[in-house]
């Protein structure tokens, strides 16, 4: 064992800058906890800055006629595809006018209505007008903003460039802190009795997304790593429209709104015939899964005569460049016009919907580990998460989870580290990242097989090495190997079709089977397992 180098001290330690991490940090402050909050990037390099359609709620008094928070629950109910817990459904959907008020207290501006009151839109899977947004499409860019600048007093500090590496664990398995790499890689220790993991999603497991280069899955494998279970991890969403800007697109893809749809966009092929048009009842805003999967197999067809785009005609929107001004710079930048022709579009990984099993307080199975967010499988999304749904769960269960932490501390029941720290850097399997994104994409990503999933495996095989965690480069690729790990195997198991996850050889949900989530463990040598639901969330 060696001494860390350096080490600081702290009440909660917040991973990430996201909606859920700096709403967590303010919420504790505000709760009187000492808080510090890392991110292995720069304070706005999250997702939340791409979040583009907005919140979903049910504000008191402005509403559609006839919405409620209970069509809300059942929207989302019907998009998840039977795997949500409702009770978590209902505790975080009832949660959203309070956050989305106490977002307002911290300054972020949400476009007004011409009417009065604010500017509701709609989204797949949604049956009213129900999201709020900021500036058009700006939502995620406007939230991170206001909270970024409500923490800047210096009263939440936010170590930057810093990469959390591995729990750090009392001998009962308690966490107490983390083992960290500063922006020299110079490890050090935050000694905390409570961390909660707010670091996003696993996007860049796949070649072409909608997510930030900090997409990694970190999150998700120090939880495995530290004796926490993840739950319908299988259950990667893609988004159906992110801009086409040709053949074998890398990395973090333009998104194109699901709002866009919303206000009357439609899906067409390159012979102007409607992609969505007979597929499902509510056609172009039919729940993202049914979507994409069309999309999907529509350019699997061919019959519009491309095989790896369809167009999205948007022509009709009278205002495009006003109500959708990131869209539209986008669309300009790829030599598109928005105004005049169909933007050609394509579906990319875009949303984890399972994750580290966690309360609606953001508590794990593991004293002293909390998770909120996109990393956090609380049970809101099930097999498909409704649009717009994130930031929602992000507010709620961030606040949620600080109060949480600082419930736990006062009833001492949160363990503290011994005096004299020592940690090492942990060595975990790092496959190559090229080879794991091209196979996941290829066989893991809308649309499996037994036989994919398996080569993904054997490809994983061959491409992974034993290495110590001592870069940040190296902390992403063994998280993203665990998740993909993670994946397949919970994939490779599930012989049906639900929500995200496509089987071409079992085309059709299995409800005597398959009705339940799966979870994911890690063994003793560190390789993910499914393990007993019954036994690790208490669900049949
Ligand atoms: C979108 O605006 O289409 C994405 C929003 C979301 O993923 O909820």
């Amino acid at each position: 064992m060696s001494n860390p180098l350096w080490e600081a001290r702290a009440d909660l330690v917040v991973v990430g800058t996201g909606v859920a991490g700096l709403t967590a940090a303010l919420r504790a402050r505000e709760l009187g906890l000492r808080v510090l909050v890392l991110t292995k990037a720069s304070g706005e390099d999250g997702n939340t800055r791409w979040a583009q359609g907005g919140v979903a709620v049910v504000l008191p008094g402005e509403h559609d006629e006839g919405d409620s928070v209970d069509a809300h629950v059942r929207d989302t109910l019907v998009a998840g595809a039977g795997l949500c817990d409702e009770a978590a459904v209902r505790a975080i959907i009832e949660g959203g006018p309070a956050a989305v008020a106490r977002l307002r207290e911290r300054g972020a501006v949400f476009d007004a209505a011409p009417t009065g009151g604010l500017a509701r839109t709609r989204e797949g899977g949604h049956s009213a007008f129900r999201v709020v947004h900021a500036g058009g499409d700006a939502t995620g860019a406007e939230v991170e903003r206001a909270l970024l600048a409500a923490a800047s007093d210096g009263r939440v500090p936010v170590l930057e460039q810093h990469v959390a590496v591995d729990a750090i664990r009392t001998p009962l398995g308690q966490v107490c802190g983390l083992l960290v790499l500063d922006g020299n890689g110079v490890p050090g220790v935050l000694s905390a009795p409570a961390v909660l993991l707010a670091s996003g999603g696993l996007g860049q497991l796949y070649q072409a997304t909608s997510n930030p280069e900090v997409a990694t899955g970190d999150g998700l494998a120090l939880a495995l790593r530290a004796g926490a279970v993840a739950a319908d991890v299988e259950f990667v969403q893609f988004h159906p429209t992110v801009l086409y800007t040709g053949r074998g697109a890398r990395g973090r893809c333009p998104l194109v709104t699901e709002a866009v749809r919303g206000e009357g966009a439609v899906l067409v092929d390159a012979l102007g015939a409607r992609v969505m048009r007979g597929v499902h009842p509510q056609e172009d805003l039919a729940p993202r899964d049914v979507v994409a999967a069309a999309i999907t197999r529509h350019m699997a067809a061919g019959p519009g005569g491309v095989d790896d785009h369809v167009f999205l005609d948007a022509t009709g929107i009278s205002d495009f460049a006003r109500r959708f001004p990131t869209v539209h710079a986008a669309c300009l930048q790829a030599g598109v016009d928005p105004a005049r022709e169909p933007i050609p579009v394509a579906p990319a990984a875009h949303f984890a919907c399972g994750g580290v099993v966690s309360d609606v307080d953001g508590r794990t199975g593991v004293t002293g580990l909390y998770a909120a967010g996109e990393v956090a499988r609380t049970g809101l999304h099930g097999a498909n998460r409704l649009a717009s749904n994130s930031l929602l769960e992000g507010l709620v269960v961030g606040t949620r989870a600080a109060e949480a932490v600082a419930a736990d501390l006062a009833l001492n029941v949160l363990a503290r580290c011994s005096a004299a720290v020592t940690a090492e850097l942990p060595t975990a399997p790092v496959a190559a990242r090229d080879s794991l994104q091209r196979v996941m994409s290829r066989y893991a990503a809308i649309g499996r097989d037994a036989e994919g999933l398996a080569v993904v495996g054997s490809v994983l095989d061959l491409s992974t090495a034993d290495r110590v965690l001592d870069t940040r480069e190296l902390v992403e690729d063994a998280a993203l190997t665990v998740a993909a790990r993670a994946l397949i195997a919970a994939a490779a198991e599930r012989e049906e079709s639900r929500g995200c996850h496509v089987r071409t050889d079992f085309t059709e949900r299995d409800e005597v089977r398959w009705q339940r989530s799966q979870v994911v463990r890690l063994n003793p040598s560190g390789q993910p397992v499914l393990a007993d639901p019954v036994v690790e969330m208490g669900v049949a």
